[in-house]
């Protein structure tokens, strides 16, 4: 293969929701790239990422290509997906086309791409990746509430909620900050950990941050039984 005529792969972060936390890079090449992918959950479903950025697209002048990664599938189901995105993201590279991959908040932070590229890399191994990094959700909620991440010798850690309930407590008791994204579907159970050590008071909830509906709650008991949106988060700062 000649390294010359391969194009390069551009996973660009779009942020967690406002479109003016982008990068210049990433709205320059969100302008100036002709094919551009992004992802949905199910053919013709909204992609969260596109939504975001739609204002600096331009679909007269740019192909705009949907890819299918249906979450919360068996994983053999997902590493399909992951095979057969890959394989025509690589077509496209291998005939000399550079392409962008939009990502909610960070690319590299729990991002589908991150999967993609790992199977389009074995699969060819001389493409060009470059990675855009962008405001990722937890920085994004963090600054919302003005709440420290850390400081001085403090640590932080960001895990998923759905982890189990002891590997939480195990992190809650470590680190100076912890920050469980995912955490819609598990709120109840996480919230009872909370006033198990004592912390329910220094957990604060960030949904759809960045958006219309925003919503950032400090009182994160009136949470319990709630139908949660999936993009939320708590951050969780034993220092006040
Ligand atoms: C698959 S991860 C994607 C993380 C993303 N790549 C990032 O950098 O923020 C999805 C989780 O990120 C968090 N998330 C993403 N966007 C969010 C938003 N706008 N507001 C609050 N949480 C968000 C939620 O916890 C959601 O369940």
């Amino acid at each position: 293969m000649n390294r010359q005529t391969v194009g390069t792969l551009y996973g660009i972060g779009v942020g967690p929701g406002d479109p003016e936390l982008l990068t210049l890079k990433a709205y320059r090449l969100l302008r100036e790239l002709s094919l551009v992918y992004v992802p949905v959950a199910r053919p013709g479903a909204p992609s969260y990422a596109r939504t975001i950025v739609e204002a600096y697209l331009d679909p007269s002048r740019q192909q705009i290509v949907e890819l299918v990664f249906a979450m919360r599938e068996d994983h053999e189901r997902m590493a399909e997906q992951w095979r057969i995105n890959a394989r025509r993201i690589a077509d496209e590279l291998v005939a000399g086309r550079d392409v962008g991959f939009l990502t909610e908040g960070d690319p590299l932070l729990y991002s589908t791409f991150v999967h993609v590229v790992t199977v389009l890399t074995d699969i060819c191994p001389d493409v060009a990746v470059i990675v855009v990094p962008g405001v990722s959700s937890v920085q994004a909620a963090a600054a919302a509430v003005r709440v420290p991440l850390a400081d001085r010798d403090e640590r932080l850690a960001i895990l998923p909620a759905t982890y189990e309930c002891t590997g939480l407590q195990t992190a809650l008791a470590t680190f100076d900050t912890v920050v469980l994204l995912k955490v819609a579907s598990v709120i109840d159970r996480v919230l009872d950990l909370l006033e198990e050590v004592g912390l329910i008071d220094h957990a604060v909830y960030v949904s759809r941050v960045g958006w219309p509906e925003e919503r950032l709650v400090h009182d994160v008991r009136s949470l319990r039984g709630q139908k949660l949106d999936y993009f939320s988060l708590l951050i969780i700062r034993s220092k006040r």
